[in-house]
């Protein structure tokens, strides 16, 4: 936050300025009414009143552009920042891991980013300033006073006492009641979530009233936090206020006694003063105290931003070397890896090499470590033992930014964003010339049904591809690929069952795709397996067997026992 802020202290310094400015009027109009008083008391003339007027009436309208410089420069200053942090956190975010990724769920990321960042900048915006006010004003009453009535500046010291009193009565109980209010919050906003999710399941099962009550109860619990805390903070405001009060009329009371005692030698003017500057005292006391809360919830925010800059999980590209070009020669050597928490390897002391140009299609029952080699092929998971080797260098020495520049990935469930049908094939490749894409569209088996769409590639495809079909999506992810050109493909073969007819027009489209390529591909379908140069068969992290079709078939082994399955 510091580092943020540094480039802008010079502005920040002066937006303070002209916020102590802005207060002058505050300052100056209770010198002027105590000395109006003393005039009308002492029978002076209507040119000094007059005079002391045309003064006060020049600091108040001083504060129109004092403040709108302050506000001007603040408002600059703060969102600058927000913004700032917004992007610092989006690039901290892509350094991390892809293992923290699917950790942690989008939900608690996006919150970070709009909430957090929100609550930083309104901490800065409004609580700052607020403070320096306070504060301000604090110091700006008591000097003034020390000038005026020294001897009162003693009885002003007795705010400090009662302060702390309130404080630090209301504070245990505010902290636990504002923790429960949080957490309640926390707790409906993931029911909130977790119902419009699982909406459609819902429905289908006709649970919409387990929704209901699911959010029903959240809500109820929350109303019941939330009026406690009210009650609380209404206590801490009326005690807080009855306080200052008293101590405001037991100033003004003996101010009175001293001016007719003359004990201290002090003006009717005077008393007014006094009483004024109190009250403004008072005031800021009770503002500082109301400020506590937006601190909480910034400084809670920041260290929840902090959570991501602080998490260890993350990739290290920088000053590894860059690939200009990849052939597509893989090579797994005696890899291990375990996820996390997890007792038994993923994969299991793993050899295998993969020539340029050539497919590899990796079958085997659910969960015996297909995903995993396509995961540690692109480097989103490193090996705990072992090596893996791109064109003979372990890719732990380069930097894996450059090379995935190469590589094309078609997951098991294409991911597809709310934007254009075009938008989704070049996605964060910049300019691409029309031919390219209708290029694309077409070896993928797409340009059909894109033309019959509305808007031609131009028509949305709602959220994560809402308006499209399995299939569709799936070949939409292929042209994604195609516009590439990557040297290494990874594909994750959906599991989806498709109509026949879209199936072949996937596979058609996959069969292009493939062309000159290194290919790794998870199959879970016949016709890709046998389109494959190699097939190698996964259990629990090893190899089993590997070879062609045909010759696996007739080895009667661990695959020729997967194939009945599929064929059965
Ligand atoms: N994020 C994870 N955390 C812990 N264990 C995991 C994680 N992902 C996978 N595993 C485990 O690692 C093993 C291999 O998983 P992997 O996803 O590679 O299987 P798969 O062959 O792709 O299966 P499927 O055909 O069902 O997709 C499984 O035992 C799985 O439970
Ligand atoms: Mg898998």
């Amino acid at each position: 936050m510091l580092s943020l802020m540094r480039p802008y202290r010079l502005r920040i310094a002066v937006a303070l300025v002209m916020f102590a400015l802005k207060d002058l009027p505050v300052w100056l109009l209770p010198v002027i009414t105590a000395a109006i008083i003393d005039d009308l008391v002492h029978h002076g003339s209507s040119a000094r009143v007059l005079l002391l007027g045309a003064v006060g009436l020049v600091a108040l309208l001083s504060n129109y552009p004092t403040s709108m410089t302050f506000v001007r420069l603040s408002s600059r200053i703060f969102r600058q920042i927000a913004a700032e942090l917004r992007v610092a956190t989006v690039s901290e975010l892509q350094t991390l891991s892809i293992g923290f990724h699917t950790r942690t769920s989008a939900s608690v990321i996006q919150s970070k980013l709009v909430r957090d960042v929100e609550n930083v900048e309104f901490m800065l915006s409004t609580g700052l300033p607020a403070f320096a006010g306070g504060i301000g004003i604090l110091i700006g009453a008591v000097t003034v006073t020390a000038v005026q009535v020294p001897a009162f500046v003693a009885i002003f010291a007795l705010v400090i006492p009662v302060s702390a009193l309130i404080v630090s009565a209301g504070r245990r109980a505010s902290r636990s009641l504002n923790e429960r209010f949080r957490r309640d919050v926390e707790e409906l906003s993931g029911a909130v979530g977790e119902v419009a999710a699982l909406m459609p399941v819902t429905r289908a099962h006709g649970l919409e009233a387990v929704a209901e009550q699911r959010i029903a109860d959240s809500s109820h619990r929350l109303r019941a936090s939330g009026r406690r805390l009210d009650h609380m903070q209404g206590r801490f405001n009326v005690s807080s206020w009855i306080s200052y009060q008293t101590l405001g009329l037991v100033c003004l009371v003996l101010a009175a006694i001293a001016a007719l005692n003359r004990v201290i030698p002090i003006t009717p003017g005077q008393v007014v003063l006094l009483s004024t500057y109190f009250g403004m005292l008072t005031g800021a006391v009770v503002q500082l105290l109301g400020l506590a809360p937006l601190f909480t919830k910034g400084i809670e925010s920041i260290r929840s931003l902090g959570e991501l800059f602080a998490e260890p999980d993350r990739e290290h590209n920088e000053g590894k070397r860059a690939v200009a070009s990849v052939t597509g020669e893989l090579a797994f050597e005696d890899v291990s890896y375990r996820y996390p928490g997890s007792a038994a390897h993923a994969i299991d002391r793993l050899t295998l090499h993969v020539a340029a140009g050539e497919t590899i299609a990796f079958v085997g029952t659910s969960g015996s470590g297909k995903s995993t080699m396509l995961n540690l092929a692109l480097g989103f998971v490193r090996p705990q033992g072992g090596r893996i080797l791109l064109d003979g260098s372990d890719i732990e020495t380069l930097d894996l930014r450059t090379v995935r520049r190469h590589v094309a990935v078609v997951p098991q469930e294409s991911v597809l964003l709310d934007g254009s049908v075009r938008e989704n094939v070049v996605y964060g490749l910049g300019e691409v010339p029309d031919d390219v894409v209708a290029h694309a569209l077409r070896e993928a088996n797409a340009e059909e049904f894109v033309a019959a769409l509305a808007d031609g590639w131009n028509t949305r495809v709602g959220d994560r591809g809402s308006a499209l079909s399995g299939g569709q999506r799936q070949r939409l992810a292929i042209a994604r690929a195609i516009v590439r050109d990557p040297r290494i493909l990874l594909l994750d073969e959906a599991t989806s069952a498709l109509d026949n007819e879209s199936e072949s027009l996937v596979r058609e489209a996959m069969r292009r795709l493939n062309r000159g390529r290194t290919v790794l591909i998870v199959a879970h379908r016949l016709s890709t397996v046998r389109n494959a140069d190699r097939i190698v068969v996964l259990e629990r992290g090893r190899i089993v067997e590997q070879g062609g079709h045909e010759e696996l078939l007739a080895a009667n082994g661990a695959y020729s026992r997967l194939y009945a399955d599929v064929v059965a």
